[in-house]
């Protein structure tokens, strides 16, 4: 059959080039199923308003439903895009007069914006789920390691002694935030503007609420020049996506360092390494690679479509679909990262002999040391850092006498005169009596974490 767009304003077809260069059809590969859904509701509401005839109604639907069984395959690319493609299936099957009276009332403005945000739908609540699963293996993990110490690091340097679990559940809270956006931003997706048509709405009799129902969105995007023209819904997605993928690429570059000879804090499962084709030795950490490399997927995504609709006059422009593709890039690997992540963090091995070492390497109990100085003897906390910080100059062992004379050349005398013992000081220097101090709210202490880990459990109970 000749293009049923191009037999009335339009006469000649358009040569290869230009269809390329136009259509969307493979990336509406994302929306077939929408595409069919919102024919399906929007023929029934049609139906139910007296806008097309019962008899007509039911033939396309199965029209509808079969195209559906034969797959986005059977259709014809040489389409714009899928939406005049499908119709055009359609009146091939039930005839014009019949499938011709589908698109009564309707634009594919409102059709596909129905169709993006219908898709979206789908990939936000299997995102929330993947992200769950991440946390919940995050934390399940950190239930194993309230008391595995580590060195935690500022400016990657060694800084003060926490604990294993303590920094898996900085990840999991960090995640728990994107949960919430991914949340957010569905309840603002979730919207249908069906019936919005090209944007100023239609004469038809058209029942929106009906079709908002049977497409199963929470309400209206009401104003009909907004419904068609509006993408910010998938500009915060966008954004939402990049704020997750940079936590997993944080997380990912850590994996990567930790699994590096120096530090050697884990192992990760062979199934996300890879060897070199000339150095036999290597078990290189790939997928964590991968994942700080597409964490620019995700980045590149929310820049086009900010560049994309800036700018655009109202209502429907065409730039539109090419903003489009850029979620579908983004949701693909964000989901997938997110499973991988998953798999990763459940496989690797701890070597928490290795970490318990390290976390006194480097003086990571000097605060603790200063904090000690200033409660057992009363001298301000500034001083207590400069005489600390002497010793930490010093790169040997802080003795009492080291205390004692560092403390004389500051305040001239010694820390003894004013109370301090050995054995406060031995204590302080002990990673377990340090961690065992930091016990107020969100501290690494095993008490503490065990209470966040709890109320974390009790939440993923609850979803
Ligand atoms: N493929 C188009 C898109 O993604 C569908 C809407 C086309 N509308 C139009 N007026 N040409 O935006």
């Amino acid at each position: 059959m000749s293009n049923i767009l191009r037999r009335g304003r339009l006469e000649a077809a358009q040569d290869e080039e230009i269809l390329r260069y136009t259509s969307s059809m493979e990336a509406d590969r994302w929306i077939f199923n929408a595409d069919i859904l919102v024919d399906l509701a929007h023929t029934v509401m049609l139906k139910e308003q007296g806008i097309i005839k019962e008899e007509d109604c039911s033939k396309i639907l199965s029209g509808l439903l079969k195209i559906r069984e034969e797959g986005m395959e059977k259709l014809d690319f040489s389409y714009e895009d899928i939406h005049i493609s499908l119709e055009s299936r359609l009146i091939d099957m039930v005839g014009e007069d019949v499938g011709g009276r589908m698109h009564s009332g309707r634009s594919r403005n409102d059709e596909v914006a129905t169709c993006i945000r219908l898709t979206l739908r789908e990939e936000l609540l299997g995102l929330l789920e993947e992200i769950f699963a991440l946390r919940e293996t995050l934390v399940t993990l950190a239930e194993k390691h309230t008391q595995t110490l580590m060195p935690g690091f500022t400016h990657l340097q060694h800084a003060q002694p926490t604990t294993l679990a303590h920094h898996l559940c900085a990840h999991e809270s960090a995640l728990g935030r994107d949960f919430d956006r991914v949340q957010d931003a569905f309840s603002r997706v979730n919207l249908c503007p069906l019936g919005a048509a090209a944007f100023a709405s239609t004469g038809f009799n058209l029942n929106r609420k009906r079709t908002q129902e049977l497409l199963g969105f929470e309400g209206l995007l009401e104003n009909s020049m907004d419904a068609v023209s509006s993408r910010d819904f998938l500009i915060e997605c966008a954004s939402v996506f990049s704020n997750l993928m940079i936590n997993l690429s944080r997380m990912a570059e850590e994996l990567v360092i930790w699994s590096s000879s120096e530090f050697g804090f884990i192992e990760l499962d062979d199934m996300y390494a890879s060897t070199s084709s000339i150095m036999p030795q290597k078990k290189n950490p790939d997928a964590a690679e991968l994942m700080r490399g597409k964490t620019g997927v995700a980045v590149g995504a929310l820049m086009s479509l900010l560049t994309i609709c800036k700018g655009l006059p109202l209502s429907y422009n065409r730039d539109l679909q090419e903003a489009t593709p850029n979620i579908w890039r983004s949701a693909e690997t964000v989901r997938a990262s997110v499973r991988v992540m998953e798999g990763m963090v459940r496989t690797m091995k701890v070597h928490t002999d290795v970490l318990s070492s390290q976390s006194v390497t480097g003086f990571t109990t000097a605060t603790e040391l200063a904090d000690t100085l200033v409660r057992e003897t009363g001298i301000p906390f500034r001083t207590a850092h400069q005489i600390v910080g002497m010793l930490a100059k010093e790169r040997e062992k802080p003795t009492m006498e080291r205390i004692d004379s560092a403390a004389e050349v500051v305040l001239g005398e010694s820390l003894s005169s004013r109370g301090l013992t050995e054995k406060m000081v031995k204590e302080a220097l002990n990673p377990v009596s340090n961690i065992n101090r930091r016990k107020i709210a969100g501290g690494p202490a095993p008490e503490e974490m065990k209470h966040y880990i709890s109320k974390r459990q009790a939440e993923f109970e609850l979803n």
